[in-house]
């Protein structure tokens, strides 16, 4: 561009957008020994930026967790790809973090020596490793209960150890396989309550799955809907409440029904047919 009357054009320089955390490109799967090659996965391609919570909801069997064993590399597409923060997910990703369904805890180290233990792993010398892990265990409450054993701990207790476990070697993205699952509704909203405030203080990204949709909506910056399978993505949906969140009240929030409401109507066609075949909800 040239200058006009003297005066120089501005110069902008490009503002780099960071890489998404994970992005799947039209990643199809059919597990080895499906000899009549049953699509799992039918072509997925979504997503997730950097610091986002993305929440994939779907029916049972669509596939939810094999899309975060494919993000943490433990398991190759049969065609397509996988990437995490720029590069191309070939091997085992030690960018991620796993949460899974179970709190997976070991139940001869105390819930101290559980959150030290990946630190352990990564070589961290013994009293950085013993101040990050009770740290961490102060954020969630467990300060008093960090010599007691898994056995000795509540079923919501133990899940916040299994939680931070994870968080506290910091890890990139966080993924969640539906790590409340098996809570009582309190202590879920608790739980909720303490993820979303974790998440401020760290900001790492977090790829959640769950069957609830209120758990989604509650939590999530965006929820993937897929279909039963082959499993495909539905939807995609922005959730319109803004943060910090009220978990507490979410259900007064102006917004709350709407949000429900759409991703119900993408929701209950899928289910129907496992719960009513052939029939309507
Ligand atoms: N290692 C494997 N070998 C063969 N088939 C598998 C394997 N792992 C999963 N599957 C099949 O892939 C499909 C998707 O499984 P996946 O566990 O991802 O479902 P999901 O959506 O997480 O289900 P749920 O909601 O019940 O946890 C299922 O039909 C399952 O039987
Ligand atoms: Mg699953």
């Amino acid at each position: 561009m040239t200058a006009i009357l003297g005066v120089s054009p501005p110069v902008y320089h490009e503002v780099k957008k960071p890489p998404p955390a994970i992005d799947f490109r039209d990643v199809k799967l059919t597990f080895a020994g499906q000899t009549d090659g049953t699509l799992v996965l039918g072509g997925i391609s979504f997503s997730v930026r950097p610091g986002e919570i993305m929440s994939v909801v779907g029916p049972s069997g669509c596939g939810k967790t094999t899309l975060l064993r494919l993000a943490s590399g433990l398991v190759p597409p049969s065609s397509g790809q996988v990437w995490c923060n720029g590069r191309r997910v070939d091997a085992l990703n030690t960018e991620v973090g796993f949460v899974t369904q179970d709190s997976n805890l070991f139940p001869w180290l105390t819930a101290l020596g559980n959150v030290e233990f990946p630190l352990a792993v990564r070589g961290v010398p013994d009293k950085e490793r013993r101040e990050r892990a009770m740290h961490w265990l102060e954020l969630v409450g467990l300060s008093g209960f960090e010599n007691h054993y898994p056995a000795q701990l509540s079923g919501g207790m133990q899940k916040r150890v299994s939680i931070i476990r994870t968080l506290v070697y910091e890890p990139s993205v966080v993924l969640l396989d539906e790590p409340f699952g098996a809570l009582d509704a309190q202590t879920r909203m608790h739980l909720h309550h303490e993820l979303l405030s974790l998440w401020q203080h760290q900001k790492s990204t977090m790829l959640f799955i769950t069957h609830d949709l209120v758990e989604a909506i509650t939590l999530s910056d965006t929820v993937v809907v897929m279909t039963r399978g082959p499993g495909l993505v539905k939807e995609i949906y922005d959730v319109p409440l803004a943060r910090p969140r009220n978990v507490f009240e979410i259900y007064l929030e102006p917004g709350f029904d709407k949000a429900y409401a759409s991703l119900w109507k993408h929701f209950k066609h899928e289910v129907q047919e496992v719960l009513l075949p052939g029939g309507a909800l």
